[in-house]
C-alpha cells in the first residue's frame, strides 16, 4: 500500500506519516528531507541557490544516508529547500529516489508537496494535511522553543507564509491538493485526534478501493 501525505510547512503532517507508517508497519520518507539536504549541502560547497545546473548537481551528489543529521530540521535549511525546489532540474533529480522507495515490496508512506500529485499519482491513498498558517506557526514555535532554538512566534509566521506562497506559486509541483486526495485540516484537533481521523480516512478509502476492485 502507497500512502501519500501532502500538505504545507508545520501542518502535522510528517508526525502524521510517520505514526500511520508505524501503525500500518510501513517504511516512511520525510521528502523534505531530500530537498533540505540539496539546500543545505549547497549553503555549505557556496553553491547559488538559484543556479539551477548547480544545484542539481548538488542533488545528483547527495548522500542519502545523511538524512538523520539535526541540522537538516532547521529554519534555514527549510528556507534553503524551498528555494532549490523551484528548479525542475533538482525535482528530476530526487524523483527517481522517491519512487523506487515507494516501490518497495510492502509500499510506503511518503510525505511531501507533490507525493499525489507528481511523484507517487498511483497511490492507494492521498491525504492533505493542512492547518491554518496561524495553528501552524504556533506549533512549529512550541517544537523549536523545546529544542532551545531562540525564535519568536511572529518570525515562525513570517517564514511560513514566505514558505507557502513560494511552494505555491512555483511552476514545477506546486503544493496542491490532488483532486482525489482526502483533506484533513488539524486546525483544531490533537495531534491523537488527528492520527485517528487519518487512520479512518485511510480506512475509507482502501475499503472503498476494495469495493470497486
Ligand atoms: O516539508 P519540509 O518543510 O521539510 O520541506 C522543505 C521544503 O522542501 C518545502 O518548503 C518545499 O519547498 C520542498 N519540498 C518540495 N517537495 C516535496 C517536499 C518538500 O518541494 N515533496
Amino acid at each position: 500500500m502507497i500512502i501519500a501525505m501532502d500538505g504545507p510547512a508545520a501542518s502535522g503532517k510528517g508526525t502524521l506519516a510517520e505514526r500511520v507508517a508505524s501503525h500500518h508497519g510501513l517504511p516512511h520518507l520525510d521528502t523534505g528531507l531530500l530537498y533540505r539536504a540539496v539546500g543545505r549541502d549547497a549553503l555549505v560547497r557556496g553553491v547559488d541557490l538559484d543556479d539551477a545546473e548547480a544545484t542539481a548537481e548538488v542533488a545528483a551528489k547527495l548522500a542519502f544516508a545523511m538524512l538523520e543529521d539535526p541540522e537538516l530540521r532547521t529554519a534555514g535549511a527549510g528556507e534553503a529547500a524551498s528555494r532549490v525546489a523551484r528548479h525542475p532540474q533538482v525535482r528530476a533529480v530526487l524523483l527517481q529516489y522517491q519512487r523506487d522507495f515507494a516501490k518497495g515490496d510492502r509500499g510506503a508512506v511518503l510525505d511531501g508537496r507533490d507525493i499525489g500529485t507528481v511523484v507517487c499519482p498511483e497511490a492507494d491513498v492521498k491525504l492533505f494535511v493542512t492547518a491554518t498558517p496561524e495553528v501552524r506557526a504556533a506549533r512549529r514555535f512550541l517544537e523549536l522553543s523545546a529544542r532551545g532554538i531562540a525564535v519568536t512566534e511572529e518570525a515562525v509566521l513570517a517564514d511560513i507564509r514566505v514558505r507557502d506562497e513560494r511552494d505555491s506559486t512555483r511552476g514545477v509541483a506546486p503544493l496542491l491538493q490532488a483532486p482525489d486526495a482526502a483533506l484533513l485540516d488539524t486546525t483544531n484537533l490533537s495531534i491523537d485526534a488527528a492520527f485517528r481521523a487519518a487512520l479512518d480516512l485511510i480506512e475509507a478509502a482502501t475499503s472503498r478501493a476494495g469495493r470497486a476492485g
